[in-house]
């Protein structure tokens, strides 16, 4: 058989749910990607025996007339008979941590810890569009479902990091002390199971601000006592970190929690000092845009003037902000309703925030709604990050991101730790 043709796994993957077009979302992608960026260090036995199959399955339609063998299957994929790293982010090489990428999303994390040297090892997310773009990055496919066993199965035992940007639930605290079982049904308590089994050395933990005030404070309290008393980590006392503070012009406040297992003696942690870059909305502004995409009618502007006014009066925010080219963006975010105050609270418009003058285009102010590549700047992702989605998914992928450089900031000081307990423990 010529292994040296390389195959599309995207497209070949295309074709084959096509066939089967009614078996179920299933996780082949993810095993055979994940296996393929391992195989050069010990994580690929996690995935080895699944990404085999598959490879199996796709030779089978490939080569009908042939009988493929397991290990022929085995072969082919050590040819390189798919090339999944052809992509803006590649794996590490040489890495100096392994760390794990929970709720990714689009990757915001994977971009900051790789830039630290860091190799991903696991990866899950559940949403079709996110995936997409996350392939188109990294290579790899993000697992589905974290909250099903049968994908926990597939995350490996010796990993450095553990990080997490997880939706924000209520627990129903029936004790005090809101402990472990109190978590269970949320997403929280899939993270916290997933510490509890693996015991990495730290994690990292990111939410909205308002997880401070919760339900009365008592989610983070529950959230802390857990990590704290339950899986015994040393957590410090969270913080909220501003993105603006970090070098991207958008006023994104979010809490991070990181904690460090016992045995690493860590008894201490500072979060990052601000930078003190200044920066502005005409630093991320893109130059060339197309008038008859984003430029909104005088007419337009007024109505959502109008609309915002209604809104204010009683007593809403209202997604959207004109804002000046010297000024700093609020919190991109898109279908957050009632998440947090002041965000976006009207599906319709959500895609026109914030808005920024540009005099003498089309309409009378040059009004016009930020381009996808600009909230890419605003959460500090290079522009060679790939952006293959509609223009209404990359919005809300991006609003639902992490702002890359203070992530990259805080996880820079926990590695530091981690590493620095590495060598110790070497000596
Ligand atoms: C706040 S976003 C995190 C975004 C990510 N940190 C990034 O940089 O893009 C939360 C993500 O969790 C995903 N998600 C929610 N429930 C999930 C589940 N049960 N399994 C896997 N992913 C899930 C959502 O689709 C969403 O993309």
């Amino acid at each position: 058989m010529d292994f040296t043709k390389k195959i599309s796994l995207e497209k070949i993957s295309g074709k084959l749910y096509k066939i089967k077009s009614k078996e179920p979302e299933n996780n082949k992608e993810a095993v055979l990607t994940h296996y393929l960026h391992n195989h050069l260090n010990g994580y690929a036995k996690y995935y080895k025996t699944d990404a085999i199959e598959y490879t199996k399955e796709i030779l089978q339609y490939k080569y009908p007339e042939k009988i493929i063998t397991s290990a022929a299957a085995e072969e082919a994929l050590q040819y390189g008979l798919f090339d999944t790293f052809e992509v803006p982010f590649p794996p590490t090489k040489n890495p100096k941590f392994k760390f794990i990428d929970l709720f990714a999303g689009i990757g915001g994390f994977r971009i900051a810890l790789q830039n630290l040297g860091g190799k991903c090892v696991f990866t899950s997310e559940w949403d079709k569009e996110a995936k997409r773009t996350y392939r188109a990055n990294f290579g790899e496919v993000p697992f589905g479902d974290i909250t099903k066993e049968e994908i926990k199965s597939y995350i490996p035992d010796d990993f450095d990091l553990l990080c997490a940007g997880f939706p924000c639930q209520s627990f129903s605290i029936a004790g005090k002390r809101g402990g472990f079982d109190d978590t269970r049904g949320t997403l929280f308590f899939d993270v916290a199971e997933i510490i509890k089994r693996k015991k990495p050395k730290a994690f990292f933990l990111e939410n909205v601000k308002g997880l401070r005030s919760h339900n009365g404070g008592r989610t983070l309290a529950t959230i802390l006592n857990v990590l704290r008393n339950d899986l015994d980590y040393f957590v410090p006392e969270p913080q909220i970190i501003n993105a603006r503070d970090f070098g991207v012009p958008q006023n994104r406040e979010r809490i991070y929690i990181v904690g460090f297992r016992k045995d690493l003696n860590i008894t201490e942690f500072e979060y990052p000092k601000p930078t003190n870059i200044k920066v502005k909305f005409a630093d991320v502004k893109e130059e060339k845009v197309p008038p008859t995409k984003y430029y909104l009618s005088t007419q337009y502007v007024q109505t959502l003037i109008n609309h915002k006014e209604r809104h204010a009066s009683k007593g809403n925010g209202f997604g959207f902000e004109i804002i000046s080219d010297d000024s700093v963006a609020n919190a991109i975010v898109v279908g957050g309703m009632g998440r947090e105050r002041n965000l976006v609270l009207d599906h319709r418009i959500t895609d026109f925030t914030p808005t920024t003058h540009i005099k003498g285009v089309v309409n009378r102010e040059g009004i016009r709604k930020m381009t996808p590549r600009e909230w890419a700047r605003l959460q500090g992702f290079p522009d060679n990050f790939n952006i293959p989605v509609a223009d209404a998914s990359a919005y809300k992928q991006f609003g639902n991101s992490v702002a890359v450089p203070a992530i990259q900031a805080t996880a820079n000081i926990v590695i530091m730790k981690i590493l620095s307990y590495d060598t110790k423990k070497r000596k």
